[in-house]
């Protein structure tokens, strides 16, 4: 942990300590295959830096809410994606990306010292961070039974899963959601990875069979970084209750969390388009398949990872150990323990590299 006198202890950022194995992995001849991190690397649809330059004449502030017509583009791709109908464009709210809002939402909601925000056993490490920002208590649990009688400002679900690409099914959400409702839990839902599903299909939070055809209490946290390889842009949006995210718009126009005119429009034909998504979503298909058959035969197993972009794999070692022998084979991956300490026997492997780097790490893996 570092600390420091003017604000909470944070977690060391956990990919600096993986410095030694990624000058191994980049000492490989053939170079290194980085699946270390989750980060797009297809190139930015036509459409979307199309709409981005439209608008990049524009000198004015934009406004924090977003146009009319992303919001509009928003509740219609939650129509037509996820089968969420019934959601007004007032509640939707852009975000600079999702991890901003990730790590500012306790804060911006009111979470505070004393109260307890509860992540998954195994996550994304800034459901962490943002509680610890907000001065709060992290309840890391495997189910609901965990956190017996406590009663949390905040439960974060994440389905399909950062990193183990489980996918909660919709019986499963819909009593999280009876059980934070009958407790008065805010129940935030980060469905970055909801259109990459390969063996299950994954549900949105504000699907009526889950949230009853009611989205209080409820946010859905989405992001185009992955299903429309934005990450650059940094663009994303909250949406569900609306007193909610109402109060959310309140204090971003104070704080100036603003997303930038061109990344709105942007984002705009991003949501207003599918077929790059499928598109998207077939290379990742493939690239998948290379990978995880290429593991197997190297006598990995692979957990869980229905959905998402990564593949949870096991040799039955310490992480570490793991994650030393992909190095040595020039191949970069993150270790189950940066998502959680019950991870210490996995690594994460992601799916985000060109088909030629991912060919590579096969044929590494088959020797
Ligand atoms: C589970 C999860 N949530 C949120 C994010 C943040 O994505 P972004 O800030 O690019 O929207 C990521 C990024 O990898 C993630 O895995």
């Amino acid at each position: 942990m570092t600390g420091n006198t003017a604000g909470p202890a944070l977690p060391d950022f956990p990919w600096d300590s993986l410095a030694d194995h990624a000058a191994t992995a980049r000492s490989h001849p053939d170079g290194v295959v980085d699946l270390s991190v989750g980060t797009p690397v297809d190139p930015v649809p036509e459409l979307i830096r199309d709409a981005l330059a439209a608008v990049s004449d524009q000198p004015g502030y934009p406004t924090t809410h977003g146009t009319p017509e992303l919001r509009q583009a928003a509740v219609d791709a939650m129509a037509r994606r996820f089968g969420v109908t019934g959601l007004d464009p007032v509640a939707v709210l852009p975000t600079i990306g999702s991890k901003e809002l990730v790590a500012w939402l306790p804060t911006l909601l009111g979470v505070r010292a004393g109260d307890v925000v509860a992540i998954p056993e195994l996550a994304y490490p800034t459901y962490e961070v943002g509680a610890l920002l907000a001065g709060a208590e992290v309840a890391r649990v495997e189910g609901l039974t965990a956190l017996g009688p406590r009663r949390p400002a905040l439960l974060w679900l994440n389905s399909p899963s950062n990193p183990t690409g489980r996918v909660l099914p919709v019986e499963h959400l819909r009593k999280v959601v009876d059980w934070a409702r009958e407790r008065g839990t805010i129940v935030a839902s980060d469905e970055c990875y909801l259109s990459l599903t390969w063996e299950s299909s994954a549900v949105s939070i504000l699907d009526p069979r889950v949230s009853g055809g009611s989205a209080e209490g409820l946010l859905a946290v989405h992001s185009l970084s992955k299903s429309s390889s934005l990450a650059g842009y940094r663009a994303g949006f909250v949406t569900g209750d609306p007193a909610l995210v109402k109060r959310l718009l309140e204090i971003r126009k104070h704080a100036g969390m603003i997303v930038p005119r061109p990344v709105q429009s942007a984002m705009t034909a991003a949501l207003s388009d599918d077929q790059h998504v499928v598109e998207q979503r077939s290379r990742y298909e493939a690239r998948r398949k290379v990978l995880r058959e290429a593991l197997l035969g190297a006598g990995f197993r692979i957990d869980h990872s229905e959905a998402g972009l990564y593949l949870w794999a096991t040799r039955d070692e310490d992480a570490w150990d793991t994650v030393a022998w992909l190095a040595s084979q020039g191949i970069l991956a993150a270790p189950g323990t940066f998502y959680g300490p019950t991870g210490n026997r996995h690594v994460r492997i992601a799916l985000t590299a060109t088909d030629e780097r991912i060919a590579a790490a096969a044929a590494r893996l088959a020797n």
